[in-house]
């Protein structure tokens, strides 16, 4: 890729974030937010299918302002993508998620808030910003429901299941680096002291897999879902289904939105791209929910090739963790501006005047 950009010249794409990321992040903090699970196949699958799918553009539509608002899960943002829910955001900034979800507030988008976040969700909430809480179903549920009533406390708009990590993907780049967190970085939704595990190095062993292992109730069913749908009065999506089977019985459980996701290629090595599987879900659910998608977005021309498939928006993963560490807040406020002018000229040059628009469009592949 040659020499990084000078830091000075503005990006004018995603991703000039990642150069600028690598020459600031420690090798092994670039490895995990990087890197993929196995042969990390379905990392460069997420890739290689959204370049496969060709929209048709249409011509002479009279379209001469593009506007970007949508409605997600019944609420106006001001284009229809989310910032995907990462963990640790401290590791590579420290503004950490406030940064991050400072500047979602600002491009009027929300943020999704991990269970593993370095900053407890109120400091995330107080910033103003839509926040959606992502939810790591822990095996203490008295800890869960702890952490529900302090979702709901602090004023978040959504609640996000998480649902394909049973644990956590084998990742060797963690294993070669006997990835750690850094002293000064916490799991701080957690109790003091519950994230002992991911702080502790052994020759091998990556120790965020390890703290997963511990934490995470890998036997969830449906019913547990089912559960939560009756306790907890926030809309609720489930993340990470790729199977149209599953987005069916999410929409049984009473779910909102489902967002087609293979972790950025984080969990099952060998699973398809996500946006593979985006038109089948969404034949599946019709307009009995909300079909989102991440996985391999890196610009307004992959949000456009969501869009004309059905789906509602996207999540948006690695590009805003390294426009953090390449600039903190400002970095990640200048990259979601970009994201907004690459959707912008996508949907001109398409002849749309809005995200709804889009799904008119025909496409060829993936
Ligand atoms: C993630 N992802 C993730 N997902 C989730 O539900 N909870 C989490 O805590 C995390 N943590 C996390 C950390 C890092 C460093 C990365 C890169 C990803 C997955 C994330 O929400 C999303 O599904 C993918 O990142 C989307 O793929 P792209 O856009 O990164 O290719
Ligand atoms: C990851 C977890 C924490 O992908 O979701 O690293």
């Amino acid at each position: 890729m040659g020499e990084p950009l000078p830091t000075d010249l503005p990006a004018v794409s995603l991703a000039d974030y990642a150069e600028r990321a690598r020459t600031v992040l420690p090798p092994d903090v670039w490895d995990y937010v990087d890197g993929g699970s196995a042969a990390e196949v379905t990392v460069a699958a997420n890739r290689g299918a959204l370049d496969r799918v060709a929209v048709l553009p249409r011509v002479l539509r009279g379209v001469d302002t593009v506007d970007l608002g949508t409605r997600l899960l019944g609420r106006p943002y001001a284009m229809p993508v989310g910032v995907a829910p990462m963990a640790y955001q401290r590791l590579v900034h420290p503004d950490g998620e406030v940064g991050l979800a400072s500047a979602a507030g600002t491009a009027g988008i929300p943020y999704l808030a991990s269970t593993l976040g370095s900053t407890p969700v109120e400091e995330v909430t107080a910033v103003g910003a839509e926040v959606w809480f992502q939810l790591y179903w822990l095996r203490d549920r008295a800890l869960v429901g702890d952490l529900l009533a302090r979702v709901v406390a602090a004023g978040c708009r959504a609640l996000v299941v998480t649902v394909d990590v049973p644990v956590l993907g084998r990742r060797p780049r963690d294993l070669r680096n006997a990835f750690r967190l850094p002293d000064d970085v916490v799991a701080a939704n957690l109790p003091d002291g519950r994230d002992a595990l991911a702080h502790s190095g052994a020759p091998g062993v990556s120790a965020i897999a390890a703290h997963t292992a511990a934490s995470f109730a890998p036997a969830l069913r449906w019913a547990d879902l089912a559960w939560l749908r009756e306790r907890v009065d926030l809309p609720l999506v489930v993340k990470g289904v790729l199977d149209p089977r599953d987005a069916v019985e999410a929409v049984r459980i009473g779910a909102d939105a489902v967002v087609v996701s293979n972790h950025g290629g984080r969990q099952l090595d060998g699973a398809p791209a996500s946006v593979t599987m985006l038109p089948e879900v969404v034949d599946a659910v019709g307009d009995r929910c909300q079909v989102l998608l991440d996985s391999g977005i890196r610009g307004g021309t992959d949000v456009l090739r969501a869009l004309a498939l059905g789906a509602a928006g996207v999540l948006l993963g690695r590009p805003l963790l390294w426009a953090l560490a390449a600039g903190g807040e400002r970095g990640a406020r200048d990259a979601l501006a970009l994201l907004a002018v690459e959707l912008t000229d996508a949907l001109t040059l398409a002849g749309c005047a809005d995200p709804a628009a889009a799904a008119e469009l025909r496409t060829l592949g993936p």
